[in-house]
């Protein structure tokens, strides 16, 4: 396990894709056409189940590297954000 202080690139990166991904996927959920038994899945709903195996895929990468990658909670934090922070690891010093 890395000992780190700061969230590094890829876990930024990760996050705020992660983000950016959603912030599009919530209206097009909302927009696209309801679904009915038989019909065929339009533009909008192909879009937005492919982004969301996208967002899936981040999201168990983004674990993965959070699993091998800790990152020492700050120190400043409210006890239930650091306890809940370090449920992963159960690091409470890395
Ligand atoms: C992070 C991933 C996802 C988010 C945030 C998300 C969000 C949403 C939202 C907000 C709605 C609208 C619900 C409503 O109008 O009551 C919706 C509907 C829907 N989503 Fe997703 N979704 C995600 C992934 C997926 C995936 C992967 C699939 C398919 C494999 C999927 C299939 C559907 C279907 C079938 C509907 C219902 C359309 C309807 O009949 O109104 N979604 N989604």
């Amino acid at each position: 396990m890395h000992r780190q202080t700061q969230y590094g690139a890829t876990a930024k990166v990760l996050h705020w894709v992660i983000v950016g991904l959603l912030v599009v996927q919530f209206p097009i959920g909302w927009l696209m056409p309801d679904i009915h038994r038989g019909m065929e899945p339009g533009d909008a709903m192909t879009l937005h189940i492919s982004i969301g195996i996208v967002i899936l895929l981040l999201i168990a990468l983004r674990l993965g590297w959070r699993l091998t990658h800790a990152v020492a909670p700050e120190s400043s934090l409210p006890p239930w954000q650091r306890i809940t922070s370090e449920a992963f690891t159960g690091c409470s010093t890395c």
